[in-house]
């Protein structure tokens, strides 16, 4: 799993990756509604409206409401035309029924963090910033990653860094957060007892892939994707367009799976005698492989180095 050092995250404004890709691939979907499921600071929202102002209408879907904010007064300036919405991504498909909205045109997944997230140490998300220990994209659960800790046992723990960070020193870092005298609260802690165990030398890959695996322990990332992608397929119009761009081998391999299971495969584990996953033919994959940034866009754009975007149609009924 390669992951990004956190200081090449961190450039200030948050530039959007693979946008001509995204536009390209949403080129020849029928009219209607746009989803952009991770909002963020709206760039490829942006961009989609300026490119299909006749064709889409917007709505964007964020969960930070720091974000979210900040991401309205902008569109307000650029004349970005969008229906802005504080959600977890994982619950569109009620917003939508809610909304009495049968149908949708095309949906992005742009997972991860935004590098604001990254900058602003109030977030909670930084190793190399002080602030509460939070690594939740809700804003109102401040202190999200060190309740955790406080919760897990040392081998729930040991687990978490495990499985969702690959981490290999799960077993001596999680020993050593569990038999820290003090509660820990803050991101400056964290980094300090991992510093502790791994030394210098190994802090910025540890650190990355254990502020990873909390985050994505604590916003249940994995659950949340697949919720959401398994509730928005069936709402595609035919020949509507599913696009996700995901930023490490967790995200990508559940990406993967989840389009197979919709374009018909069963992704059941193990022989079973009836299919339990819910396999059906309701879309066609359209890139095989996961499609990469070019070199150009890595150059300019760091965080662009791990992406892989996956795009699947919806087929007709
Ligand atoms: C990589 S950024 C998206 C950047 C965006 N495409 C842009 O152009 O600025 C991912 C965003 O998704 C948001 N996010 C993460 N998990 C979410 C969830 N479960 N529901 C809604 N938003 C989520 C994060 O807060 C973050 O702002």
């Amino acid at each position: 799993m390669r992951r990004l050092p956190e200081r090449s995250l961190s450039n200030g404004k948050h530039v959007p990756v693979m946008t001509g890709q995204v536009t390209r691939f949403l080129q020849d979907c029928p009219p209607g509604i746009f989803v952009d499921a991770t909002l963020g600071g709206g760039g490829h929202t942006a961009a989609v409206f300026k490119s299909f102002r006749d064709v889409f209408t917007c709505i964007g879907f964020e969960l930070d409401a720091r974000i979210l904010e900040r991401t309205k007064k902008a569109f307000k300036e650029e004349g970005v035309e969008a229906e802005l919405v504080q959600s977890n991504f994982s619950r569109i498909a009620e917003y939508l029924a809610m909304k009495h909205i049968e149908s949708i045109s095309a949906i992005l997944y742009d997972l991860g963090i935004n590098s604001q997230q990254i900058d602003n140490p109030e977030s909670g998300f930084s190793y190399l910033q002080d602030g509460p220990l939070s690594l939740s994209f809700d804003n109102t659960r401040a202190y999200a990653a060190a309740m955790l800790i406080e919760e897990c046992s040392e081998q729930r723990l040991t687990d978490i860094f495990k499985n969702y960070g690959q981490e290999p020193k799960a077993k001596l870092l999680a020993r050593a957060i569990k038999n820290n005298p003090r509660k820990i609260t803050t991101t400056g802690q964290l980094s300090s007892i991992i510093r502790e165990v791994v030394g210098e030398r190994f802090f910025i890959k540890t650190a990355s892939r254990v502020f990873q695996a909390l985050r994505i322990a604590v916003n249940d990332e994995l659950g949340c994707i697949e919720k959401s992608i398994d509730s928005t397929i069936p709402l595609l119009k035919a020949g509507g367009r599913i696009v996700v761009i995901s930023y490490h081998s967790l995200e990508d391999g559940l990406v993967k799976r989840l389009f197979r299971k919709n374009s018909g495969k069963c992704i059941c584990i193990g022989k079973v005698p009836v299919c339990q996953c819910g396999a059906g033919p309701r879309i066609k994959i359209i890139t095989p492989r996961p499609i990469r940034p070019n070199l150009d866009e890595i150059e300019t754009n760091p965080r662009a180095r791990s992406a892989r975007m996956r795009v699947a149609e919806k087929n007709a009924a």
